[in-house]
This record gives C-alpha cells, structure tokens and sequence, in this order.
C-alpha cells in the first residue's frame, strides 16, 4: 500500500440537516465515521424539525468529535485543518457546526475550511474508488436534493446541469411512506416493500419528461399527488391498497426518470463517469437500473456505499482534504452558515485582502493557513 502519511489529514463536521456528522479523512482514506441522528426524534412530525435538529446537534457536537478521534487514533493536535458544511441546509443546525469547526480551528490553530454540502456528497465517493474522474457527472438525490452537477474539478468546478422544479426525491419517498402508513423516513421501508411488489402495476406519470421539457430538471409534484390520489380513490372504494404494487410502482416512476436524465446528461457532454450521492443512491432498485443504463451507454456508475451516501462527517472532511491537497484558500473566521450557498461555490474562501499588510488585527478577513496563528482573537466572534 502506498505510504499516506504526507497525505493530508483533515476532520470534517457535517449538521447540515438532522445528522452530526463527524468524520476523519487522510488524503483519500478514511479513518474514522462517527454520526449521531436526531431522526427518531422527528420520526413523529413526518418530517425534521429544525429546532429540533439543532438542539440535537449542540447535544451530540463535542461527544462526537471525541468519538471520532478515537476511532481514527489521531491526535487533534496533528490535523492539518478542520472542515465543515457551510450550506446549503437548515440555517440554525448548520450553524452549530460552523460554530464547532471554528473554535476547533481557532484553538488548535488549523485552517478552517467552510465547504459545500452538495460537493461533499460527490467527492465523498474518493474514499470508496478513488480519485474521482474529471470530468465525473453526478445525480444527487435526497430528502433535501435533487441535481444532476458536472464537475471537472470537485474544489472548484462544479456546474449545475438541472435540478428538481418541486419536491426533492427522498421528500416524494417520505411523502408517499406517510400515505401508506409506513412512517418516517419512507426510502427504506418503500425499498423494502417494493422488492415485493410489481413495478408495471400501476403506470404513475414520469415528470417532465415530455419532448418539450428541460432534459435535466426534474419533477416529483406531480406524481407524488397522482400517488395519493390514487390510493385514495381505492380507500373510497372500499377496496384494499396493494401496498407493495404501489410502492414498486411509485419507486419505479421516481428512478426511471432519475436514471434517465442522468444517462442524457452524461452522453450530451461526452462524459463517461457517473456518480450517485444522496440518501435515495442507497435505493436498491436505483442502483440496479442505473447499472444497467450505464453498461448499456458505456458508462461507468460509481455509487458509494450507503453510509457514505447519506448525510455524514466524512465526506466532509474527504472534502476538505482534497482542498488542503490543492492548496485551496481557507475561510475567514467570519465564515457564516449559507442556507443557500450556491453549488457553483464548492467553499467559501477567505476573500484576499485589497492591502495585505493593511489590516493585520482587524476585521475577519483574509488569511491563508500559513497566518492561522497570527488571527486575533476577536475576529473569532466578529
Ligand atoms: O442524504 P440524506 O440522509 O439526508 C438529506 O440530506 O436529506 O437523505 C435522506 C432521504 C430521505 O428522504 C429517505 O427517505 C431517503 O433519503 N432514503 C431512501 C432510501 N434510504 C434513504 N430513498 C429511497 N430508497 C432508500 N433505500
Ligand atoms: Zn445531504
């Protein structure tokens, strides 16, 4: 095996929604995963509460941190940086993370490096297979996205090719979980109940989808209500819902299109990577039917394994590594939580001061990781 040790080691929090995550990354190994989930106790509103999700993640933060430095066996001290999601997710649960990160950071004086979501969940696939090709296109699908991104370079390049219009495609699973009964989050026990079940029973609409929709945006709206409204058509009837067709049914619809437009998108632009990221990519009929598209179009899928795809700390900090690895600017102290930090934005870097020497104790701004120990203490809580 290669020797790691120069590689950069980074630890990487993630609160953007109801997990703290945690995890530690050196170059493209991972050393350590450790998450806690506020999800049961959301269980019973059908859908995350954001107070509660944050309250949750002030709990969890510094018992997790110390899990995770347990697990890796490494010594806080020897980081060469601290990452964490700056957006896009639910303002007040980022912001317990983005807190966290940098009194970490500014304790430990380790460059800070505020990173996005979205990026994560691609570039977490380097601690499954490597380095990821670029040009890699990626559909990433959960409960708070849908997009389809073409990156060249996960530090730097990342572009939009289309993105749900409405519902995300783990919200249309939850949504249709609850009208069945089958409580909260719904991808699972839809997964389980479809493995069962017949997909061609039912012909639910595939959104936007028509010769004269956008090829890459998706939709899930539509088909969330031709959903209900069907099983509740059957009810009114007086007639048993079979549960397991429409859940095969349901799940066939959302998947069909999803694989679909991504194997467009990727022969459009020539590209012959794809990645799935995302709370749904643990779908097991996603990841068989997008194998069989890709084999078809001679494409290689690359789907991380599940605990990778939903929301945790190691793709966060994988994240950060490769922005240690390429020399990327680190954040300012003044970083904020962006609920909606745009895609195109794979961090948020310190902004270069207009007089370098002007401002040495001053206002938050610039520094490279070289000056970390020079900041002020003040510009931590400006
Ligand atoms: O990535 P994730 O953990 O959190 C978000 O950022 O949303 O994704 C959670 C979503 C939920 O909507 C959940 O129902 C869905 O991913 N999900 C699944 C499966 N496992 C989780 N959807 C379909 N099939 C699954 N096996
Ligand atoms: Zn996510």
């Amino acid at each position: 095996m290669a020797d790691t040790r120069d590689e950069p080691l980074v630890l990487g929090i993630e609160t953007s929604c109801d997990e703290t995550g945690v995890g530690i990354v050196r170059g493209t190994t991972l050393l350590a995963d450790a998450v806690a989930s506020s999800v049961e106790e959301h269980a019973r509103f059908g859908g995350v509460v954001p107070e509660v999700a944050s309250r949750a993640h002030l709990e969890a933060m510094v018992p997790t941190i110390e899990r995770a430095l347990k697990e890796a066996g490494v010594r806080a001290k020897d980081l060469d940086g601290i990452a964490v999601t700056a957006g896009p997710g639910l303002a007040g649960a980022l912001l317990v993370g983005v807190s966290a990160a940098k009194a970490y950071a500014y304790a430990l004086g380790k460059p800070l490096y505020g990173v996005n979501h979205l990026a994560s969940h691609i570039c977490v696939d380097q601690l499954e297979h490597g380095p990821l090709p670029e040009p890699t296109m990626a559909l990433l699908v959960s409960g708070g996205h849908s997009s389809l991104l073409l990156s060249t370079d996960i530090t730097a390049d990342v572009r939009p090719m289309g993105a749900t219009i409405d519902d995300a495609a783990g919200e249309a699973f939850d949504k249709i979980a609850r009208v069945l009964n089958l409580g909260f989050p719904g991808g699972p026990v839809i997964d389980r109940y479809a493995r069962e079940g017949d997909p061609e029973a039912i012909a639910f609409p595939r959104g936007l989808t028509g010769p004269r929709d956008p090829a890459y945006d998706f939709s899930f709206s539509g088909l969330k209500t031709a959903v209900a409204r069907w099983i509740e058509a059957k009810r009114a009837a007086g007639e048993e819902v079979p549960v397991r067709d429409v859940a095969a049914s349901f799940q066939e619809a959302v998947v069909d299109v999803l694989t679909r437009k991504a194997v467009r998108a990727c022969k459009d632009e020539g590209v012959d990577h794809l990645m799935i990221g995302g709370g749904v990519a643990a779908n097991s009929r996603l990841r068989s039917l997008a194998q069989e598209r890709c084999e078809a179009a001679g494409i290689r899928l690359r789907v991380p394994r599940p605990k990778l795809c939903t929301d945790n700390g190691a793709m966060v900090a994988a994240l950060g590594a490769e922005m240690v690895r390429r020399d990327r600017t680190a954040s300012a102290w003044d970083l904020s939580a962006d609920s909606s930090l745009p895609v195109t934005d794979p961090h948020v870097p310190a902004e270069e001061p207009a007089h370098p020497h002007g401002r040495a104790h001053g206002h938050g701004h610039a520094h490279s990781h070289d000056h970390v120990h020079e900041m002020s203490k003040e510009n931590l809580y400006s």
